[in-house]
């Protein structure tokens, strides 16, 4: 049986509401994509390409624009509230492109004062003067693609940068950003806990105000997933990450969302958008959008392959698909990445952002309830300890059934990876 408390916040009736209705639209963040690399790594199934020669930046640079302009009567009046210019590896661009970039977004949309402007950047694409060029043009925090210090594992993983080049960005990015995240990855072909705790104790070392801890997964369509790398068995990958847990915990960082960590008030403000299902446009090739209309939700997607996505935009035809978020899918989309959450959510969050009533998921918070995944507070939709181990299992419970009512285009997969609009 539920507890009472806990199935009256489940009584509104979604009634027979086909479409969604919003009083207020949720606030709305900027992704932009950079779909080029110095190589391409083996374990990556990102939107991403090995360069070779030079990066077309400028005439990118005129396509992102000129895409941002197409796409501003969708967000007319709205205020930006973050930017995340992501890869592939926006740092291989020059500062100066960067500069062009960022004073273009800035002329077309109106950015919140104090909003965060994240650029994520490679070790292997690292000068100084660059990253000082990066924070001149008004990038206000970098996320920096370390995934290990251990030289062999760097090497393992088929990484441009090695471990001395990863100190010295790293040292470079906090002393001109203040604001840092470093990305990592465990499970690391053939790693044991002892070297996974070394590894992290790399990484403290600096005091990173954030950090990004990725379970390394073996994705369709990259080499490794043809000739799989030896990966710890799952055994060891548990005890990998009740250490590293524990370890960062004990480091005074906050365990706020499956694969963040962050210290006091460092949470990563355009992820948390995300995961609070908040509007995102992206813009540049292969990027996904998420925005809200007074009595819609779309989806969107550009396309992917840089050339094509130039052309295309050139054309005024960035989009290669738009799709209404159905009634079907929302109330899984919503629980998919508020979930992720530790601390949960407020549960009036989602009629503000899905323009349904919480009804909607009434069976699926009932089960997960009575499965002891979710706690039964009616104020909040927030996962057990229990529920956070299993996740997927948790997410799962809002899947309903396929039909006509459903258009899962733009779900993200239930694993352990980078937070969901991060494009691949
Ligand atoms: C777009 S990349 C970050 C920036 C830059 N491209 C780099 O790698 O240095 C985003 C992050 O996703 C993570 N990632 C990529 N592929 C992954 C995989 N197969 N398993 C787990 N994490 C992965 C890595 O930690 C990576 O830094
Ligand atoms: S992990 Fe980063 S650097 Fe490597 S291919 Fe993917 S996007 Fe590029």
């Amino acid at each position: 049986m539920m507890p009472d408390a806990a199935s009256a916040k489940f009584t509104v009736d979604a009634g027979t509401l086909v479409r969604p209705s919003f009083a207020v639209l949720p606030p709305l963040a900027l992704y932009i994509h950079i779909p080029w690399c110095l190589k391409k790594c083996p374990y990556c199934d990102f939107n991403s390409h090995e360069v070779h020669g030079d990066a077309p930046e400028a005439a990118y640079v005129d396509a992102l624009l000129l895409d941002l302009e197409f796409a501003l009567p969708s967000i007319w009046g709205r205020k930006v509230v973050s930017i995340f210019v992501g890869g592939g590896t926006p740092s291989l661009f020059s500062a100066a492109a960067i500069d062009r970039l960022m004073g273009g977004v800035r002329a077309r949309v109106p950015l919140l004062p104090d909003a965060e402007v994240t650029l994520e950047a490679n070790p292997g694409t690292f000068e100084r003067q660059k990253f000082a060029d990066f924070h001149a043009a008004g990038v206000n925090r970098l996320s920096l693609g370390i995934q290990s210090f251990d030289p062999a594992q760097l090497q393992a993983l088929g990484r441009v940068h090695d471990a001395d080049e990863a100190r010295r960005a790293a040292e470079a990015a906090l002393r001109i950003f203040g604001n840092v995240n470093f990305d990592l990855m465990y499970g690391l072909p053939r790693q044991t806990v002892q070297e996974a705790r070394a590894d992290l104790a790399a990484a403290l070392a600096f005091a990173p105000p954030h950090l990004s801890f990725y379970h390394l997964t073996l994705e369709p369509n990259t080499l490794f997933h043809r000739y799989p790398p030896p990966l710890p068995d799952d055994d060891t990958a548990a005890d990998i990450e009740d250490a590293v847990h524990a370890t960062l915990d004990g480091a005074g960082y906050q365990h706020y969302e499956t694969s963040a960590y962050a210290k006091p008030g460092r949470q990563c403000a355009h992820n948390a958008n995300y995961w609070r299902f908040g509007d995102y446009l992206g813009i540049g090739a292969g990027a996904h959008s998420k925005l809200s209309f007074a009595d819609r939700i779309v989806r969107q997607l550009r396309w992917k392959q840089p050339k094509h996505y130039v052309e295309a935009v050139a054309l005024g035809r960035p989009l290669q698909e738009e799709v209404d978020v159905t009634r079907g899918d929302v109330g899984f989309e919503f629980m998919l990445n508020a979930l992720r959450l530790t601390a949960g959510v407020p549960a009036a969050l989602f009629a503000e952002r899905t323009g349904y009533p919480l009804s909607l998921v009434a069976n699926g918070l009932d089960a997960a309830t009575r499965k002891g995944l979710l706690e039964s507070d009616p104020a909040s939709l927030q996962p057990t300890a229990l529920g956070r181990r299993f996740l997927n299992d948790l997410q799962s419970l809002f899947l309903t059934a396929p039909g006509k009512d459903r258009n899962l285009t733009g779900a993200v997969p239930l694993v352990r990876r980078p937070a969901p609009g991060i494009e691949r």
